[in-house]
């Protein structure tokens, strides 16, 4: 007999292995909620067209309320002779309510404007959790921020000891960049907000329905300007991943920092027990799983954004069915994130930073050296000089460390050394030789003295609170 959805016009079913190439009701099925939804709005606009009595529209709904909670209790899945999400759906809907009731759902919708809906229904669901999940490792961050106010450790340029920064301020430079990822979100969900549904295969419909209301019923703000496009595009996916991407990218970048710190040479952090896991044969090992393994997940989000965009390289339009090769990587960036951020808030919440290390660090390797170019130039002495004669200080410094066979830095240059080098170098230059007196004297917008670094804070908690 003639099955499926285009049995007619073939004399046989599908090839096994055919049949096995095409199915993906065991990726897509996770979107049959959203199906039902659309069935339910396009059942509402055939209606409206008078392509259906109230009593089949009832019927129609009915059977579809009860197929959801079926779904939704695991007592409908999908047979293996389902090829999709939408013909498993409708299959069991027709044979729920009859094939005349159920059989008048088809008219003036294809899976093509279907797949692409319920694409975008799925991700504007997950960009919302996602988002959430994001802001608690914000908060995370910006807890530890709060939590040392004055905590000074080495800022780095090059992984070099560059100039002393507030923990907070570091920490905080990880919170920026997410809090934009959030924004990306929010952007990117303007422009997810319209629904491809009544483009049909990709010339839209002839049956007068109302393409605006299914959008709006199914929480969209407008539907698509051009059937085609609505069908064939697929650029809010691989948007999508690209946050993903960026979103993995910042974990990592936070994450390669912790393992670092967490190591014997830095000894910056120590990891909470339930955040870090031991070693199977070397009884002393904590080490950083969490921080690794979003560094390694990173990898994988960059795999989704490249695939899915390799997929779409070159397609002709409209629909082909290259583009069910649309939904894994997107799936996959959500599932991998889902699980990856609550790992990483977990963490970043339970460091304990050893700040009296990080703050006897943070001077040496001739990281004031700046603040004494800095304080020639307060004197009145022109920059290019100043730099020179900071770095004749490094140099004196090097030559004495040699000689002394120790470390000599720049707060241990006695009186005759600076004379030596410059007349400008009077004893007062030793005023600015300290972590805090370098650090307050970076009191310019978005400087890292505590008293810009308080109020980054309250601006990073009200964009925090305002999301
Ligand atoms: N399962 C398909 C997809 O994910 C949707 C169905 C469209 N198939 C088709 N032969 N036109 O893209």
């Amino acid at each position: 007999g003639e099955k499926g959805l285009w049995g007619a016009r073939f004399a046989t079913g599908p090839a096994e292995a055919m049949a096995a190439l095409s199915k993906s009701t065991h990726f897509d099925f996770r979107l049959a909620p959203h199906d039902l939804a659309g069935s339910r709005a396009h059942a509402r606009v055939l209606h409206g067209a008078g392509l259906l009595d109230e009593a089949t529209l009832q019927a129609l709904l009915a059977g579809l309320d009860a197929l959801e909670a079926d779904v939704l209790s695991g007592a409908f899945v999908p047979a293996p002779e389902d090829e999709d999400v939408h013909s498993a759906l409708e299959r069991a809907l027709v044979e729920r309510v009859g094939a005349d009731v159920g059989g008048r759902l088809r008219a003036g919708r294809s899976r093509n404007d279907q797949i692409a809906t319920l694409l975008r229904m799925f991700l504007r669901e997950h960009a919302r959790i996602v988002a959430g999940l994001v802001l608690d490792v914000v908060e995370a961050l910006l807890t530890q921020a709060a939590a040392h106010p004055t905590a000074a450790m080495p800022g780095r340029t090059h992984l070099q000891h560059a100039q002393p920064v507030l923990l907070g301020h570091h920490l905080m430079a990880h919170a920026w960049p997410l809090l934009r990822d959030v924004e990306r979100l929010r952007d990117w969900d303007a422009r997810a907000a319209v629904s491809p549904y009544g483009s049909g295969a990709l010339a839209g419909s002839s049956l007068g329905l109302d393409p605006v209301a299914v959008a709006h019923e199914l929480g969209f703000t407008r539907s698509v300007e051009n059937s085609i496009d609505g069908t064939a595009a697929r650029d809010v996916a691989a948007e999508f991943a690209f946050v993903a991407a960026m979103i993995g990218v910042d974990l990592s970048r936070i994450s390669e920092e912790v393992i670092a710190w967490a190591t014997k040479e830095f000894s910056f952090v120590t990891l909470d027990d339930a955040w870090s896991t031991g070693s199977s044969i070397m009884p002393q090992k904590k080490n950083p799983d969490v921080a690794e393994l979003a560094r390694g997940k990173a990898g994988r989000l960059i795999g989704d954004l490249t695939g899915l965009l390799a997929t779409l390289k070159g397609l002709p339009l409209a629909y082909n069915r290259d583009l069910q090769e649309d939904k894994e990587p997107v799936f996959d960036a959500v599932d991998t994130l889902e699980l990856l951020l609550p790992a990483v808030a977990g963490m970043v919440a339970t460091l304990h930073f050893h700040t009296d290390r990080m703050a006897s660090l943070a001077p040496q390797g001739f990281a004031l050296a700046t603040d004494v170019a800095e304080w020639l130039v307060r004197q009145g002495v022109p920059f290019r000089e100043a730099h020179r004669v900071s770095g004749a200080c490094v140099r004196r410094c090097e030559e004495r460390s040699a000689q002394e066979d120790r470390s000599v830095e720049l707060w241990d240059l006695t009186v005759e050394d600076l004379a030596g080098i410059s007349p400008h170098l009077t004893p007062e230059v030793k005023d600015v030789l300290s972590t805090e007196g370098s650090l307050s004297s970076r009191d310019g917008i978005g400087g890292t003295a505590p008293v810009r670094v308080a109020e980054q804070l309250e601006a990073a908690q009200d964009a925090l609170a305002g999301h």
